[in-house]
């Protein structure tokens, strides 16, 4: 008897517990309890940025006055909820301390390594603007996902920069390229470091703290998160104001004295290479121009970081290589940073019009014309077949960074051979006039709106046909 009473009484409490959770998913299901989702579905990153909501900008605080590479941070972003947000989710790798939304403590729970989801104790209406005030802490240097992170530390120097993903390691974020922001950095360090990031210097502040020096950096323009770094170590800093625009060069000064010299140089070079761009594109689209050149070496050469890109030392002191790695990641903040990507299998957008203008700058600045750089890669490439076996529009996510330094650049030379000087650069300028996010099927709209000649073929034997094209006047070369 005994054992039967017990028996119904735990499948009583067993139905009971079960029908509270289902009233209570059905709750979360119905309208009016709505949230967002951990990530956009971007095709090769799908849990990366978060759905429901557009960030305007982020106001970045960071303490880094331990110097042994750990931080504790406060950052706030500003929102408007595109959905009705009864939740919503923002990309983080550090621990998160505690979450405000409009003042109000909000409930945070974790999923994955980079997913925080918040539920604020009242819903979000959509349409409305909302403040995330988000305070955390870690090591950002001990935290890998899939084996890897953005931190690049040697000596007293540590930076956190990288592509396709970066902030999650130093700020909360919609962490994903089509949701461009404001930005602004603030860093404690302790006293005889600098602190480097994107945008102005607006201080640097000793405070009351002998010890300790506060950086302050502020960008004028939005940003994509991954366009955003910071660097603390010991920099010398040139700063100044060249075309109106405030600028600011800083290299390691972990690097020898020559090397020292030879970047800063190189970097000075920087507002020339911008006037060119500006014959052929238009005004650059920053109110602040610079560079920065960490002493650990970059495996990827340079990246185009908004309003101050970072280069590798061993790169950007190469007398020969250097000229066309500045021009590439100064052509980055038309295409790729003003004219963000809609999705990661967009980089095509990005790294293909890049690696074209390097070219071009050559050939405007005296140098061998495109035309020349054409003939001599495609002649290189033409029977390597790991650039042809990438499809440009779809390159996957494990070649994102490869075939389309080749592949991209020649496509777009055979354009311009294709359609003319007048309509090629016309469609460019066009495609950068103001900031927007957009897709590779835009541009292939856009460009077939600029020109009589049916592109069909050239799209599909340029960008995703498997061996090189053959020379043909229907593929512009
Ligand atoms: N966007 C960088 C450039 O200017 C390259 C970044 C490569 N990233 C990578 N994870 N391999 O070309
Ligand atoms: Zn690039």
């Amino acid at each position: 008897r005994r054992l039967l009473l017990a028996a119904l009484a735990a499948l009583l409490v067993g139905a009971l517990v079960t029908t509270v959770l289902l009233v209570l998913e059905r709750r979360e299901a119905a309208p009016g309890r709505t949230g967002g989702e951990p990530g956009l579905g971007d095709p090769y990153f799908p849990r990366a940025g978060n759905s429901g909501y557009d960030v305007d900008r982020y106001t970045i605080d960071l303490d880094l006055g331990a110097g042994d590479g750990s931080l504790t941070g406060t950052t706030t972003f500003v929102a408007r909820a595109t959905q009705d947000l009864a939740w919503f989710w923002f990309d983080l790798a550090l621990d998160v301390r505690a979450v405000q939304v409009d003042g109000a403590a909000a409930a945070v729970s974790r999923d994955g390594a980079t997913d925080v989801r918040v539920q604020p104790v009242r819903p979000v209406p959509v349409g409305a603007e909302f403040s995330v005030r988000v305070e955390y802490a870690g090591t950002p240097a001990a935290v890998e996902v899939d084996g890897a992170s953005p931190v690049h530390q040697r000596g007293a120097e540590w930076s956190v920069f990288g592509e396709p993903e970066a902030s999650a390691w130093w700020f909360p974020a919609d962490d994903h390229p089509s949701d461009p922001a404001l930005v602004d950095v603030s860093v404690r360090v302790p006293a005889g470091v600098e602190a480097v990031s994107v945008g102005r210097l607006a201080s640097r502040d000793t405070g009351d703290e002998a010890d300790f020096d506060t950086w302050h950096w502020v960008a004028g323009q939005p940003m994509a998160t991954y366009l955003a770094f910071v660097s603390v170590g010991p920099y010398r800093l040139e700063e100044g104001v060249q075309d109106g625009r405030s600028t600011v060069y800083a290299v390691s000064e972990q690097l020898t004295g020559r090397q020292q010299r030879a970047a800063l140089d190189r970097l000075r070079t920087s507002g020339a290479t911008v006037r060119v761009l500006e014959t052929m594109f238009g005004p650059y689209p920053f109110t602040e121009l610079g560079g920065v050149v960490p002493s650990a070496p970059l495996e990827f050469g340079a990246l185009e970081t908004q309003t101050r890109p970072v280069y590798d030392a061993r790169a950007i002191t190469d007398a020969d290589f250097a000229p066309e790695l500045l021009a590439h990641e100064l052509a980055h903040q038309w295409f790729g940073d003003q004219v963000t990507l809609r999705a990661w299998d967009d980089v095509v957008n990005s790294e293909g019009w890049a690696s074209w203008v390097a070219w071009a700058v050559v050939e405007r600045t005296g140098g061998p014309s495109a035309a020349a750089a054409f003939e001599r890669t495609y002649a290189a490439a033409r029977s390597d077949r790991r650039i042809w076996s990438v499809d440009l529009t779809d390159p996957g996510r494990d070649h994102l960074f490869d075939a389309v330094y080749t592949r991209g650049p020649l496509a777009l030379q055979a354009l311009r051979t294709l359609i003319g000087d007048e309509a090629f650069f016309g469609l460019a300028r066009d495609w950068t006039s103001r900031p927007a996010t957009r897709s590779f099927e835009e541009w292939q709209v856009q460009a077939q709106a600029a020109t009589a000649v049916d592109l069909g073929p050239y799209f599909a034997a340029w960008y995703q046909a498997p061996t090189a094209p053959e020379p043909s006047p229907a593929l512009g070369f």
